[in-house]
């Protein structure tokens, strides 16, 4: 990737996944969605009950499921004190939801937990622009994390031809004891390994279909076990065994086609805006100071997602970070394109290594709940509305800094934190 491709796209279709890719051409959810509409005008105008009620009725929560999704700090001691070691409390953090969101041809309401004022409305905003177009078309890879069993040779040996012939064996031993993991599909699929020679040391990847869950202790585990074998196989010393975060074979991919008419407003033209906004991605192509700030917004709409459902967002911002260096210069995670007929083509593709089985995802009410609310997705398809709404996210912003910037939305949504950090400086009652 030493520079973008310039040549105008044609329009298309989105493309269609390829076959190393899950099929989702019928999103998995459970089927209560089928008919749920994600357009809710007016909705940020409603009093926080009323969203919690219109929500809760067009995605058809329970009312135990209703009830964790309006908690305000709905995580008690019990399981504070299970999830963490020297838990003393809990820090609780607003919980939206985006609308407007079409995947693969099916609405879809967005829980998200963030601090951030305007965060929800650039996503639901960067939603409805790639409605105009028919809304997000989006996969995923199967759901194949790494492990890295790192090796310190103590003698020159032929460790290709070694490793060769032992690893069918190496694969087999890998999946011994992981019976739960093989019968729902899973299990370790593939060896290889590359030489450092600065360490005279060889690191073995083995790769590891995690199914449903983000995989990260079964993959720690197996490559514990692995290490066992390799001192009887090669002249070594176990060095680390560990996941990696940069998960290149468990990707999710998000792609829109707007019409530039969905970009014309009273001080522009839609055709200048796509213009400006495919300009505005060459700027974050070119430098990294820019290229930071963009990403930076991709993940405003990946990280609350992730927390919402009790995810590992810290394992996906590294490893989002690690694929936008991965040519060796820090490039923007998403590309946008003028296509021959002057639409906007947007798409972004990261490393999205996501669980839905995982203990906080099962056990936090809340993240049980914002899970119900996108109707229970499957591994793959939470990855792919993520993947989206960071997509959603990055076209809000560069829609209002390629026209007239950012500050006017910003600041208008940001007031009422003011207001309340001003009334909260002159109380009495903080004035220590
Ligand atoms: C602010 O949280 C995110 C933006 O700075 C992203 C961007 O500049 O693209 C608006």
């Amino acid at each position: 990737m030493n520079t973008p491709d310039l040549k105008p796209l044609a329009n298309h279709k989105n493309q269609a996944p390829t076959p190393d890719r899950a099929d989702t051409s019928e999103q998995n959810m459970d089927n209560r969605e089928l008919h749920i509409s994600s357009r809710i005008p007016g909705f940020y105008e409603l009093s926080i009950g009323e969203r919690l009620a219109v929500v809760s009725s067009v995605a058809g929560l329970t009312d135990s499921e209703r009830f964790h999704l309006g908690q305000f700090g709905s995580l008690n001691g019990e399981l504070a004190d299970v999830f963490i070691e020297n838990a003393v409390g809990t820090f609780s953090l607003p919980l939206g939801v985006a609308t407007n969101f079409v995947i693969n041809g099916r609405d879809i309401l967005v829980p998200m937990a963030v601090e951030e004022s305007s965060v929800l409305a650039a996503a639901s905003h960067g939603a409805k622009l790639a409605r105009a177009g028919g809304g997000f078309k989006t996969s995923t890879t199967l759901p194949i994390m790494t492990g890295q069993v790192q090796l310190f040779l103590t003698s020159t040996c032929d460790f290709d031809t070694i490793l060769n012939a032992r690893k069918d064996e190496l694969i087999a031993f890998a999946n011994r004891g992981q019976d739960s993991l093989l019968a729902r599909g899973g299990g370790a699929r593939e060896i290889d390994w590359h030489y450092i020679p600065e360490m005279h040391s060889v690191v073995i990847h083995i790769h590891i279909d995690t199914r449903e869950a983000m995989g990260a202790n079964i993959v720690n585990t197996m490559c514990e076990r692995v290490s066992t074998l390799m001192p009887g196989i090669l002249p070594c010393e176990i060095g680390l065994r560990i996941l990696t975060n940069l998960t290149e074979k468990r990707m999710a991919k998000a792609e829109c086609l707007i019409p530039a008419s969905a970009f014309d407003s009273p001080d522009y033209k839609g055709t200048d805006v796509v213009d400006r906004i495919e300009k505005a991605y060459l700027f974050a192509y070119y430098d990294v100071h820019r290229a930071t700030t963009n990403n930076k917004g991709i993940m405003n709409g990946i990280d609350p997602i992730l927390i919402a459902t009790g995810n590992d967002w810290r394992a996906i911002e590294a490893g989002c970070h690690s694929w936008a260096a991965r040519d060796g210069k820090y490039r923007p995670l998403a590309t946008w394109r003028k296509t021959l007929h002057g639409d906007l083509h947007g798409s972004l593709e990261v490393p999205m290594a996501v669980g839905v089985v995982g203990g906080v995802t099962k056990l936090h009410p809340t993240a049980r709940a914002s899970l119900r609310l996108m109707g229970n997705p499957d591994a793959s398809t939470l990855a792919q509305t993520i993947v989206a709404t960071g997509l959603a996210q990055n076209l809000s912003a560069l829609r209002a800094l390629a026209s007239e910037g950012i500050q006017r939305g910003h600041m208008s949504l940001h007031q009422k934190n003011l207001t309340l950090l001003q009334q909260h400086a002159t109380s009495p009652r903080n004035s220590n």
